[in-house]
C-alpha cells in the first residue's frame, strides 16, 4: 500500500496539490490535452482551492468529475458546482469543463450524451479519488443497484447508480475508467477512513470498492 501520512491536513492538501500539479504539467509535456478527473464531497476543497492558484497551461486541461450527484446545479450537493466555484477560478478558469449533468433529465436519458463527452478525454491523466467510510469511491457503493456492472472489466464509461441511503440518483465513472487512469490519488482524512481503507486491503471489491484500486493508487491522509 502506497500510504503517505502528513503532520495536518494543511500540509496534506498543499503537498498534494503541488503533486498533482506536477503530474499535470508532465502530462502537458508529452500530450496536447491532459485529463484531471477529481471527487465532489466534503473533502477536496482546499485542494481546489490551492490548485486554482496554480499556473500551469490550464487551458490545455480537460476537469471531469468521478461522479455527480443528479441535482440541479443550485443545489448545495451539487459536485458540478463546487468545481466550478473553488477549482475553475482563478488560474485554473482556463480549464475545460467536462459536464456529468445535465438539468431536467433522469441520468438514464442523458447517460449516452454525456458518455460521448467523456470518451475522448479518456484514459485520464491524473485521478485525485475520495472515498467514504463504506469504502466507496466516485458513486460506486455497496449495495447499489449496478455494482456488478460497474465493477466488470468491460463496464461502460458511465453507469447511474442508486443506493440504500444515498438521498438522489448518482451518475458515475466505471471501475474500469477509473482504473485505466495513468496516476491515482485517494484522499482521506480522520481515523474513521484510515481504519476503513486499511481494512478494505485485499478485501472484495463487491464489499468494499475502493479495493478494485489499492494496488495502484497513492492513498494520502491527515488527522
Ligand atoms: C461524491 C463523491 C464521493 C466522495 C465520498 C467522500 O459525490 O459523494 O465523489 O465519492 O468522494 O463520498 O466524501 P466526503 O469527502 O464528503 O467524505
Amino acid at each position: 500500500l502506497n500510504f503517505h501520512e502528513y503532520p495536518d491536513r494543511e500540509a496534506l492538501f498543499l503537498d498534494l496539490s503541488n503533486m498533482l500539479a506536477g503530474e499535470l504539467r508532465r502530462a502537458l509535456s508529452e500530450e496536447d490535452r491532459a485529463t484531471f478527473s477529481v471527487p465532489g464531497g466534503t473533502t477536496p476543497g482546499p485542494v481546489f482551492d490551492n490548485l486554482s492558484g496554480v499556473g500551469l497551461d490550464w487551458g490545455r486541461v480537460d476537469v471531469l468529475l468521478n461522479d455527480e450527484r443528479w441535482v440541479p446545479e443550485s443545489s448545495e450537493r451539487s459536485n458540478t458546482a463546487l468545481v466550478r466555484g473553488r477549482l475553475l477560478t482563478g488560474r485554473a478558469a482556463e480549464a475545460r469543463m467536462i459536464p456529468l449533468h445535465r438539468e431536467g433529465a433522469e441520468p438514464e436519458e442523458a447517460l449516452d450524451a454525456l458518455a460521448e463527452a467523456v470518451e475522448p478525454a479518456l484514459p485520464i491523466d491524473v485521478l485525485l479519488l475520495g472515498m467514504g467510510t463504506d469504502c466507496h469511491i466516485a458513486s460506486i457503493f455497496p449495495g447499489a443497484d449496478r455494482l456488478d456492472e460497474a465493477l466488470s472489466a468491460r463496464a461502460p464509461v458511465l453507469l447511474p447508480m442508486r443506493a440504500p441511503g444515498v438521498p438522489e440518483a448518482r451518475i458515475t465513472l466505471s471501475m474500469r475508467v477509473l482504473r485505466e487512469a495513468m496516476s491515482t490519488h485517494i484522499l482521506i482524512t480522520g481515523a474513521e477512513k484510515r481504519a476503513a481503507l486499511e481494512a478494505a486491503r485485499g478485501a472484495d471489491p463487491a464489499e468494499k470498492p475502493v479495493a478494485a484500486i489499492l494496488n495502484t493508487a497513492h492513498v494520502h491522509w491527515a488527522e
